[in-house]
């Protein structure tokens, strides 16, 4: 079910509709969230493989024009830990630096704390240097280092 969620101005003083689906699954966002997938994957700072599930994914994004323009997929596994983890958030490319980011990051937490979460969870590469300023811009902290090692040879 499509909830919406609010009104908001750009920096540049374009309207946008905050809309929210709590299942990503058959929300008019699916295919929006597949471009910005592949696009993380082709920029390099995103892994080819499926790590979301349709069931346990939450998406909250906004439109200006009737158009979808960013989006900010989160997954509940965590949330008996009372923690919500975002999954993917992108803004199409002509509409960055306009605080849409910013604007939605606000929703996300505030449906986090609707659903009893504590902490809200990023994981970012660490070579996505504009995500990781606009993370720290959204309060996020660095908690942990995730360390990888190829074995295959
Ligand atoms: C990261 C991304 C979502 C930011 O969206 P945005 O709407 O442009 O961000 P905002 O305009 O709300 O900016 C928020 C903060 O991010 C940082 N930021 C944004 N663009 C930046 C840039 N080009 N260079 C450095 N910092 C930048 C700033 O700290 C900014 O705060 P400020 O406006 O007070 O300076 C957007 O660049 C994007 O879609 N990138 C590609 C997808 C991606 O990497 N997603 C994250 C995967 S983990």
């Amino acid at each position: 079910m499509v909830e919406i969620l609010g009104e908001e101005r750009t920096k540049t003083n374009e309207l946008l509709v905050i809309k929210h689906s709590e299942t990503i699954a058959f929300s008019p966002a699916y295919t929006f969230f597949l471009r910005q997938v592949a696009n993380l994957v082709d920029a390099g700072h995103g892994s080819p493989f499926t790590s979301w599930d349709d069931a346990t994914t939450g998406i909250i994004w906004a439109e200006l024009d009737q158009k979808i323009v960013a989006m900010f997929a989160y997954h509940t596994e965590q949330i008996r830990i009372h923690a919500l983890n975002i999954t993917l958030t992108s803004v199409e490319q002509e509409h960055r630096g306009k605080g849409i980011h910013t604007i939605l990051n606000r929703y996300f937490e505030k449906t986090a704390k609707k659903l009893g979460c504590k902490f809200t969870v990023a994981t970012v590469h660490p070579k996505n240097e504009v995500r990781l300023k606009s993370a720290e811009k959204d309060g996020l902290k660095i908690g942990y280092y995730k360390l990888y090692k190829r074995i295959d040879g």
